[in-house]
């Protein structure tokens, strides 16, 4: 009987142990990929777009910026019209789809729409 008791405080633990691991697991996990791809979109950012786009303003065009109240007058709102810019370019500015590589389209617009919201101001 004391056996018995014991095994199954044995297995209750283990049985928290797994619990927490597995919930561990799974809050952390996406945070790091998030953050691992804002990395990647800051740096692609700062290779491919910040020459004219530098601090989501335009140096060429300054009416046509990254801030939300310029891309929602110019019918951009969502990350994947950004990604779409970003490969064939748009007007007057070039695409830049081999120069960004796999997915580097859709990493780098995320990038830039989630700056939009905040009003690119870095934390
Ligand atoms: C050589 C300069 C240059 C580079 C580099 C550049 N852009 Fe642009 N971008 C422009 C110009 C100029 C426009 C305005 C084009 C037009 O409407 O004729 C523009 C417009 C845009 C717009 C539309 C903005 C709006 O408010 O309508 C987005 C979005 C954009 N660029 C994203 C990017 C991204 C993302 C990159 C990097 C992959 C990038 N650009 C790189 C010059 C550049």
């Amino acid at each position: 009987m004391k056996e018995n008791l014991k095994f199954f405080f044995i297995k209750l633990r283990v049985f928290f142990l797994l619990s927490f691991c597995c919930t561990f697991f799974y809050f952390s996990l996406p945070k790091e990929l998030n953050a691992f791809e804002a990395t990647l979109g800051e740096s692609l950012f700062k290779h491919n777009c910040a020459g004219c786009h530098i601090n989501g303003g335009n140096i060429i065009r300054r009416s046509k910026n990254l801030k939300i109240s310029s891309l929602k007058r110019n019918g951009i709102d969502n990350p994947e019209a950004i990604a779409k810019i970003a490969r064939q370019g748009v007007g007057i500015m070039d695409g830049y789809e081999d120069k960004l590589g796999d997915n580097g389209d859709q990493i780098v617009a995320n990038w830039v729409w989630e700056q939009a919201q905040k009003a690119w101001i870095q934390e």
